[in-house]
């Protein structure tokens, strides 16, 4: 026995009314109607229809659909004329939609059922389109398109940034420009500003390879998966793949529709790379304060204040560095989507295009602000040279100093432990630095050749060993970060 609902259909939520328009009106048929009595509630369809943020990829729909429609004629599946006729529809709706002249049917849940409607209407032929294709191997050949070319996008905006870092930091060097560097942000050691300036590139170099990575596993085709189970039709999926541009075929239907692993892979890449962004926004933040005085940012990229007259703010700084968590959180969003999916296609998959889209948008935007914020920031070396060429800064340089003389470390590190204490005792604080000059250039076991450790530039140029942040270290640096860059353009 089945207990039926009330005949009459629940009010849909208020939310859905306000996109009642593009819901089926009774009759207007879908792709699938043939089964069904009914068409979908509206509130079915405003949950569900993904054409909203599914129509950027209509470029990739088509350009898969004309492979599809290749294919099909080569295997005997339709003929030249039919081939040609789709093709020319597919021009028009491609026309049509670039140009903001398609005219959406309420029943165009997804792109692809637009673009099949449309092209259809133009054709008939079209209806041949679909032959031994699903949505579900159809949307994700889109995506895994649309992925490439994304990634390919905000791969060279990353490049353009790490590049603007490196240039940074050749100017810097040629100043010789230092500051000083920190660990728990307390002043630790000088370093050249181009050391620090290339540190972020590095950074940047390993996003591009992680990006890289999601571009291989992206760089595959699962046209011709069908539903999940592949075809009885003589279908030949690597004639479509290679139509495509792809590297490689699936090799299983089900993995081949239920596979995502690219998307979380690209999301996993972006978030990281917002992640270096946050950071080095942070740096920016705390560069362009008063307090550090390190760097003043170009009028363009700074706003003011609709209350405080005197503020300069680092909005562009602040918001790459809030727009890590939003990243993050589609990552973990989207993996928690996957986990416990059976196999194979589920419509939960729908969900991997918000994300995506949005994270690519993100990071592009949030990598452009950067770009010419760092630019046409003015780095102002007196306040950073100030902190670099601080005495005590250059402990450890001396300490280091008494080891080439034979010390034990632990020995030299007590030493002149003791000469800072001795240093900061000094009634003046003012006067503590010149103080412990006057302890080093007077100790016994140290003396002038010691004391230039203190001079300024001195415990700076002293760190030359591989990777170190002093002078003759950075040059070959920053041959080495040109190289990376150049390798990383392809
Ligand atoms: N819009 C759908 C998506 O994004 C397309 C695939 C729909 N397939 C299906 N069997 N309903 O995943």
């Amino acid at each position: 026995m089945s207990i039926e609902a009330p005949a009459e259909e629940a009010e849909p939520p208020a939310e859905a009314e306000a996109t009642q328009e593009k819901a089926s009106p009774a009759g207007a048929t879908t792709l699938w109607h043939g089964r069904f009595a009914a068409g979908p509630s509206d509130a079915l369809s405003a949950l569900s229809d993904s054409l909203p943020f599914d129509q950027r990829m209509f470029a990739e729909d088509i350009a898969a659909s004309r492979a599809h429609v290749t294919m099909l004629c080569d295997v005997g599946l339709l003929s030249a004329d039919e081939r040609d006729g789709i093709g020319e529809a597919l021009a028009q709706v491609q026309a049509e939609i670039a140009e903001g002249r398609m005219e959406w049917a309420p029943t165009d849940e997804d792109i692809h059922t637009a673009v099949e409607r449309r092209a259809t209407e133009l054709c008939v032929a079209a209806a041949k389109m679909h032959t031994g294709r699903s949505r579900n191997d159809q949307v994700v050949t889109d995506l895994r398109l649309w992925t490439r070319r994304a990634i390919d996008e905000v791969a060279a905006s990353i490049l353009s940034l790490a590049r603007t870092l490196a240039e940074r930091a050749r100017q810097a060097h040629a100043a010789d420009v230092r500051l000083p560097g920190y660990t728990h942000l307390q002043q630790a050691q000088p370093v050249g500003l181009a050391h620090h300036l290339s540190a972020h590139a590095w950074a940047l170099l390993r996003d591009l390879q992680r990006l890289g990575d999601a571009r291989r596993r992206t760089d595959v085709s699962p046209l011709g998966a069908g539903a999940l189970a592949g075809s009885s039709l003589p279908l030949d999926p690597h004639r479509t793949a290679a139509e495509l541009g792809f590297a490689a075929v699936f090799e299983n239907s089900l993995d081949a529709v239920s596979d995502r692993d690219f998307v979380a892979d690209t999301l996993y890449a972006l978030a990281m790379a917002a992640m270096h962004l946050s950071r080095l926004g942070e740096e920016i933040v705390l560069w362009s304060s008063a307090e550090f005085g390190f760097v003043e940012l170009d009028d363009a990229f700074a706003t003011g204040s609709s209350m405080m007259p005197q503020k300069k703010n680092p909005d562009a700084a602040e918001l790459a560095r809030a727009k890590a968590g939003r990243l993050i959180g589609h990552l973990a969003g989207f993996l928690t989507t996957l986990k416990g999916l059976p196999l194979a296609y589920n419509k939960d998959l729908q969900e991997d295009k918000e994300p995506l889209f949005d994270a690519v948008d993100t990071v592009r935007l949030t990598v452009m602000a950067l770009d010419g914020l760092l630019g046409t920031a003015r780095f102002d070396a007196d306040a950073m040279a100030r902190g670099a060429d601080d005495p005590f800064a250059a402990a450890t340089d001396v300490a280091e100093w008494l080891v080439a003389e034979g010390m034990a470390f632990r020995d030299a590190h007590a030493l002149v432990a003791g000469l800072v204490r001795e240093a900061l005792e000094s009634p003046d604080p003012h006067t503590s630095a010149a103080r412990l000059v006057e302890l080093v250039s007077q100790h016994p076991d140290l003396g002038p050749s010691a004391a230039q450790r203190l001079a300024p530039g001195g415990a700076y140029r002293a760190r030359t060993t591989p990777g170190a942040g002093g002078p003759d270290a950075v040059s070959r640096q920053l041959d080495r970060l040109d190289a990376a860059l150049a390798a990383a353009a392809g």
